[in-house]
């Protein structure tokens, strides 16, 4: 994680603006940002703890934990909700067994929210791992894309 992490600040050095790029940048590289980074970003970008602390913490894109093997974000936004992103989201739930922003207990998803994926007219739409944008998602599909997800190593 430190190497990971010093190759990241050493690209920013401590110009103003740096701390969002480089949350996203940690994200990107490790699924998160763990709370051992928050003293050397603090450092790096002569900034508070407390202000790296809570930028991570008021944007709820940064995930504080590891995820899941794989991650299904859901939109909730307004145009899915009117098709039944709701329904969709408590049957998500229930087949996962987990809530939002929480990860199965054997690891395989973590479910979060989006709001939008660009598929507004044809709603419910959710997104597995940053690539896969599906639409028109009901719970028996739901179902169907879960139950083809590999469990990654
Ligand atoms: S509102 Fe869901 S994709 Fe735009």
């Amino acid at each position: 994680m430190n190497a990971t992490l010093q190759t990241i600040l050493s690209r920013h050095g401590d110009r103003d603006g740096a701390l969002l790029p480089v949350l996203h940048e940690i994200q990107d590289a490790l699924g998160y940002v763990p709370a051992e980074a928050v003293p050397l970003i603090a450092k790096a970008l002569n900034l508070a703890r407390a202000e790296v602390h809570g930028v991570l913490t008021y944007y709820r894109h940064f995930r504080q934990t590891p995820p899941g093997r794989h991650v299904v974000r859901i939109c909730r936004a307004e145009a899915c909700q009117s098709v039944g992103a709701d329904a969709l989201a408590a049957h998500a739930e229930k087949r996962l067994g987990c809530g939002f922003d929480e990860t199965t207990p054997d690891g395989l998803v973590t479910l979060e929210a989006v709001y939008c994926l660009g598929q507004c007219a044809v709603g419910p739409a959710l997104l597995i791992d940053e690539t896969a944008v599906h639409a028109a998602v009901g719970p028996d599909r739901f179902d169907a894309l879960i139950d083809a997800l590999e469990p990654r190593k």
